[in-house]
């Protein structure tokens, strides 16, 4: 089996996907995989025996749609801001953020890949997208707005955010979260500011359409 090496990144990500617009936010193209299940099993075992992840930047999720469509609809959460996406996975949240006017953004995710899939989504809508694969948890670069799509689907990863989130809302930071209801969402630590009906794909999500909220961590 041929080794998916980060040096073929774009070619694997151009090759694997088809740009199209995630059906909650039509205004932005992504490299997105057309046969979820397959390229999610197969990257999988493929990357796995390089101590890669899941190909998580290959697809739009719930909560980045939510969150995306909620900054298009609301620019002025983001105009003239400094932004951070955290956990950027295909770039989707920073895209729109910079669309809606964003000044200084910054796109994070610990997985390597996404650094390619980031850059060509960024290209393919025109705009450009700073990304660090640094993990960022735990520091405070004087953001305004901390952005963070579909982020409590694991519980290890919840017990290290929510100690982070409080500390930057309390220092003056605008948390905002987009999640469809994960199994670790910190619904205490929550105010709803938008709700909606987001199609999701079938094969990872088992369902048609995923209720997903947008809320402000307090
Ligand atoms: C479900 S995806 C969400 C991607 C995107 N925000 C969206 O909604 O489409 C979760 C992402 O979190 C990233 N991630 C996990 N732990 C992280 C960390 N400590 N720092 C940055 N990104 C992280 C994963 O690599 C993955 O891309």
């Amino acid at each position: 089996m041929r080794l998916i090496t980060l040096e073929h990144a774009e070619d694997f990500i151009r090759a694997n996907t088809a740009l199209s617009a995630p059906p909650h936010v039509p205004e932005i193209a992504l490299h997105l995989a057309d046969e979820a299940h397959h390229l999610w099993q197969r990257t999988e075992e493929e990357l796995e025996e390089i101590g890669l992840p899941p190909p998580f930047w290959a697809f739009a999720w719930a909560g980045g749609q939510g969150l995306a469509r909620y900054l298009l609809d609301n620019p002025g959460i983001v105009a003239g801001k400094s932004v951070l996406d955290f956990a950027t996975g295909s770039g989707l949240v920073a895209i729109a953020a910079l669309k809606a006017g964003a000044a200084r953004m910054l796109a994070a995710d610990i997985d390597p890949f996404c650094r390619a899939a980031v850059a060509l989504n960024a290209q393919a809508n025109g705009v450009s997208v700073p990304f660090t694969s640094d993990d960022l948890t735990g520091t405070d670069g004087g953001w305004d707005v901390l952005l963070a799509g579909d982020v409590f689907y694991d519980r290890t990863m919840t017990e290290s955010l929510c100690p982070w989130f409080a500390s930057l809302a309390a220092s003056g930071t605008t948390v905002l979260v987009g999640d469809p209801g994960r199994s670790y969402l910190p619904r205490d630590r929550l105010s709803e500011l938008a709700r909606y009906e987001v199609p999701v794909t079938r094969a990872l999500e088992d369902a048609e359409v995923k209720r997903t909220t947008v809320w402000r961590f307090d």
